[in-house]
């Protein structure tokens, strides 16, 4: 299999990107969004598979299609730790194994065995490993099991290739978030004089230096998250996007090649009686809504609103997300790579993209990987 230049765009299960991400654990649903005993389509990488909540509490992620004549799992019920097809009932268990046929002899059901793939839970969210020849330990971020205000973000389902959320860059803030960081009185931010970016034990870190201020850092975790400390995107009231800052990592998690979703944890560092009144007033908020947030950012590209006409009353997050929505949904669904013109400020792009060249290159020959590994204080190197 060859390798291109954009090879880290396409992600079916017979690409080189899809081999490659699938050998990792991807978050595939929010925990809070799957109570026991419901069961959902979920598509992941141009596939789509069933993922059930078991009356015991475990999640299970098994095949789309019912083996006997092809229907949707998704339609069917849970029961106890099984999944019955809704067409004639079939049964199947959490590995796949169908246990139950009703009208059929016994010994037919033995025969029958549909995909299962291991999941994990952590961090309020849902894992699993898609990928042949055994999952590895499931990835932990200790920066983010610290005991102050945890949140799971509204996953940000988006008409774009998930590389294109993986290049948004640190000098992008002051222009695309103009609109959002003026109203909180912060509009006066400056370009980084420079982007700089170099290879680490987890991927590649961009360094911002900009004058009379410390350096700025983003953590591009390979092979498809994110993380960065936000001073300014935070949920709740004008008076919390002033003051307060959290850390957050983020999944960009392949849809198809054309859309994705994006996982988000975040952590706002206060603790006692602060963290209560802040949970307290989070959960006072009215959730991030999908469809009408990219709505919003949909009308702006189409040229039927204007950013400056977002609500007064919306929270500075969600005012990020249409604004973000915006500029990296506008660059298309996949981007004409072949045409851009990179500058200084790209220097952490062009070394992202060499470095998922690099792996690709060696995964189509076969050869060593590099293993990726999360170092301590990744977060605390923000001031
Ligand atoms: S299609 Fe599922 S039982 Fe017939
Ligand atoms: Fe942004």
């Amino acid at each position: 299999m060859a390798t291109t230049s954009d090879a880290f765009v396409y992600t079916g299960p017979d690409t080189l990107a899809g081999r490659y991400l699938r050998s990792f654990w991807q978050p595939i649903y929010r925990s809070q969004d799957l109570e026991r005993g419901r069961v959902v389509a979920v598509r992941i990488m141009s596939e789509d598979f069933t993922l059930y909540r078991g009356e015991g509490g475990a999640a299970h992620l098994i095949a789309s299609r019912c083996a006997h004549r092809g229907t949707r799992l998704s339609t069917g019920w849970v029961e106890g730790d099984c999944l019955r097809c809704l067409y004639h009932g079939w049964k199947y268990d959490a590995s796949g194994q169908c246990v139950e046929q009703p009208g059929e002899d016994g010994g037919f059901a033995a025969k029958v065995r549909l995909a299962s793939y291991p999941t994990e839970e952590y961090l309020g969210l849902i894992f699993a490993c898609l990928g042949e020849g055994g999952a590895p330990p499931l990835r932990r971020y200790p920066d983010f099991e610290r005991p102050f205000v945890f949140e799971v973000g509204t996953p940000e389902i988006w008409p774009c290739n998930y590389f294109n959320r993986m290049e948004n860059d640190p000098a992008h803030v002051p222009f695309v978030h103009r609109e959002s960081l003026s109203r909180v009185g912060k509009g006066d931010q400056m370009a980084p004089r420079t982007v700089t970016a170099e290879e680490t034990e987890y991927g590649v870190r961009a360094t911002m230096r900009s004058a009379g201020q410390p350096a700025r850092y983003v953590h591009y975790i390979m092979p498809n998250m994110t993380q960065t400390r936000s001073q300014t995107r935070v949920e709740g009231s004008v008076a919390d996007a002033q003051r307060l800052w959290a850390d957050r990592l983020f999944w960009h998690v392949p849809i198809d090649d054309h859309s994705n979703a994006t996982f988000i944890v975040d952590l706002t560092h206060l603790s006692g009686m602060e963290a209560d009144a802040y949970r307290k007033r989070r959960r006072s908020v009215e959730p991030a809504r999908v469809e009408t947030l990219n709505a919003f950012g949909a009308a702006v590209l189409a040229g039927r609103r204007a950013l400056r006409e977002m609500p007064a009353d919306m929270s500075t997050y969600k005012q990020f997300w249409i604004e973000d929505y915006t500029s990296l949904v506008g660059q298309g669904s996949i981007p004409d790579r072949e045409h851009e013109r990179l500058g200084r400020i790209d220097a952490h792009i062009i070394l992202l993209r060499s470095v998922w060249l690099r792996e690709l290159k060696a995964l189509a020959a076969g050869e060593p990987l590099k293993e990726w590994r999360i170092v301590p204080g990744m977060a605390d190197m923000n001031a």
